[in-house]
């Protein structure tokens, strides 16, 4: 942390959440809320909330939750630090100059180091491939495939030379360790080569998270090397599920369209082309991470995936990571080119927004697709293809929109509406049984699995205490923060305890803002801001509190059981465990 905790929480105190949001976004009065259509994804009815009794904002719909500057971080793009200097002179806070002395530095710990070793790297690849003799071959590369000197500078495209050891040696006349170095991915360690980089002889593709930091690279062989794309491994500062080559660009570009498809070389040359809303994902299959991540900006998309086998295989795929998330995407054609690079080649940019003008529905591609796959004479293969028509409709929440495919598929493919309607009645009901089974869903709309399921339940536990005066010294007693099952959650638990014992009105806002990665901020929030069913009577109130408790309880007994178990030097505390749960179902609970 730059700042002391303690200022902090004095500007973020001094900051009310409904006042300071108001500057950004036009907040309605709703009962003892405030409410507006999310500023992170779009929507046509308001599910983003703003609480003045917690100081904290949640939307139901995209799961975006925080405080004052969780939201300053998101919608401003500022980091933790600027979101703090920006508010102090609004709460009349006075901040200390920013120490940027060695020790901050360590401070602001291992992943401010990777992100600064990694635009290291990246300078000195830049640098390789402007020098005439040793970037040669990579800048001949790029010329080749059609791109500007512009395009290159603005991509920040480098060059790995030969020599495996050489960035090793550059990165540690900076000053990087070996631990370091290996830990960003560009070297490896082995005992027969020591430290070298497995990038060699590659053009460098520099990919930036939505800062324009510098989270990993891709890297082509030049020539018919294998693989043709090396890309970094996962690292603390690189996650391939939440980002996406280009976002960065696309996201300034403010077009209100997106354009996904599958490599670097087709995002760079359709932004050439003007095409600056063009992404890709990582070198890894298209998630719901990434679908959500631009469905806050835009829910207009098109892909424009190669047209081969595994680009369609591809796109039917991202098709249904969209509808999940109420995104209809369109399918570009681009025949008879294979890539959108391939395709702004030979008939350029003005023939590409015609295309794009003319893209299919995504539905209707994914029907195709199935058709095709398919010998229609054959009446049980006829079948098969309609109910995988009802798979694809069922997949539809809004029934008017389901209905609209409906009545076209039916019409457009020959099929009895009332039948058709009822395979569909008959898909969704199966995949609310598959999905309650094993699955709950969460804010996102992503599927979960059984530790989601428990990590909802924990959530809905703080928030209980949280919203209900009193709760927590009925059942103090039964609850410790070692009953959370993850670390983050054991903190924010033990924080949150501390405050309840000690009488204090509770500040979940203040617990939210010791934490400064924004993944970690957006789970701490959820854990005070989750839904609760909305039970009017006090009974089932009190019920439902405690089937959360027992839940909570069980599951910490499980997971101590699975640690301690098997043995049996504990066998009087497993049963003085088990006791303990089964009294704590046997309490009263009042509201
Ligand atoms: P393609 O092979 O379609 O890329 O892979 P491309 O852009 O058409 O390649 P060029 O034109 O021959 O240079 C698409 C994407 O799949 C990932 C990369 O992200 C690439 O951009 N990929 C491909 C890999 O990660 N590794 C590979 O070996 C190949
Ligand atoms: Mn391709």
């Amino acid at each position: 942390m730059y700042y002391p905790d303690e200022l902090v929480e004095e500007i973020r105190s001094r900051c009310d959440i409904v006042d300071t949001l108001s500057q950004f976004i036009s907040l309605q009065k709703k009962g003892s809320n405030y409410v507006c259509c999310c500023p992170f994804h779009n929507e046509k009815t308001p599910s983003f909330h703003v609480s003045r009794n917690k100081q904290m904002y949640k939307c139901f719909g995209c799961g975006e939750g925080g405080n004052v500057f969780t939201f300053l971080q998101r919608y401003e793009n500022m980091t933790f630090p600027e979101a703090v200097e920006y508010l102090a002179p609004i709460a009349g806070v006075t901040l200390p100059e920013r120490d940027n002395s060695k020790e901050a530095k360590e401070r602001a710990g291992k992943r401010a180091k990777i992100f600064e070793l990694n635009k290291d790297a990246a300078n000195y690849f830049y640098r390789v491939l402007w020098d005439e003799n040793r970037g040669k071959l990579g800048m001949q590369y790029l010329k080749k495939r059609g791109l500007t000197e512009e395009t290159i500078k603005h991509f920040a495209l480098g060059f790995a030379p030969t020599d495996s050891r050489e960035i090793v040696r550059y990165l540690k006349s900076k000053g990087y360790s070996d631990e370091e170095i290996i830990e960003s991915g560009i070297a490896n360690f082995s005992e027969k080569y020591g430290m070298s980089s497995p990038f060699w002889n590659r053009v460098m593709f520099p990919i930036l998270d939505e800062q324009g930091k510098v989270l990993g690279f891709g890297g082509r062989v030049m020539g018919d090397g294998e693989p043709k794309y090396l890309n970094s491994p996962e690292t603390v500062v690189f996650n391939k599920r939440q980002n996406l080559f280009g976002f960065v660009f696309a996201k300034k570009a403010r077009k209100d369209r997106f354009i996904l498809c599958e490599g670097y070389m087709d995002v760079i040359s359709l932004h050439q082309a003007g095409f600056t809303e063009a992404v890709a994902a990582l070198g890894t299959a298209f998630t719901g991470e990434q679908a959500r991540l631009l469905k806050r900006y835009s829910g207009n998309i098109y892909l424009s995936f190669d047209s081969d086998g595994a680009g369609v295989k591809a796109a039917m795929r991202a098709i249904d990571m969209f509808r999940q998330r109420e995104i209809m995407a369109k399918v570009i054609n681009m025949k008879p080119y294979k890539d959108p690079d391939e395709f702004i080649k030979a008939l350029g940019a003005d023939e590409y927004e015609q295309r794009i003008a003319n893209a299919e529905d995504g539905f209707f591609f994914q029907v195709k697709t199935k058709e095709n796959e398919h010998n229609l004479n054959d009446y049980a293969e006829k079948t098969k293809f309609h109910h995988e028509i009802a798979e694809f409709l069922a997949t539809m929440d809004d029934p008017l929109l389901r209905d609209n495919y409906l009545e076209a598929v039916a019409r457009d493919k020959g099929i009895n509406k009332e039948h058709l309607r009822e395979a569909v009645a008959k898909e969704a009901l199966e995949l609310a049984n598959r999905q309650q089974r094993e699955e709950l869903r969460s804010a996102d709309g992503k599927k979960t699995s059984k530790e989601d399921h428990i990590r909802h339940t924990e959530q809905l536990l703080l928030t209980y205490l949280l919203e209900e005066d009193g709760l927590y010294a009925q059942i103090e007693q039964y609850l410790s923060d070692d009953d959370f099952t993850n670390e983050l959650y054991k903190n924010v638990a033990a924080m949150f305890f501390r405050e309840l014992k000690s009488g204090n009105k509770p500040n979940p806002a203040g617990i939210v803002s010791k934490f400064e990665d924004a993944n970690e901020q957006s789970e701490v929030s959820a854990l005070f801001t989750t839904r609760i069913e909305e039970l009017t009577d006090k009974k089932d109130r009190e019920k439902a509190f405690l089937d959360i408790l027992i839940k909570v309880k069980q599951n910490s007994f499980e997971k101590w059981k699975a640690e301690n178990g098997n043995d049996l030097s504990v066998l009087g505390e497993e049963i003085n465990r088990k006791k303990a749960l089964e009294e704590l179902k046997k309490i009263n609970i009042r509201l």
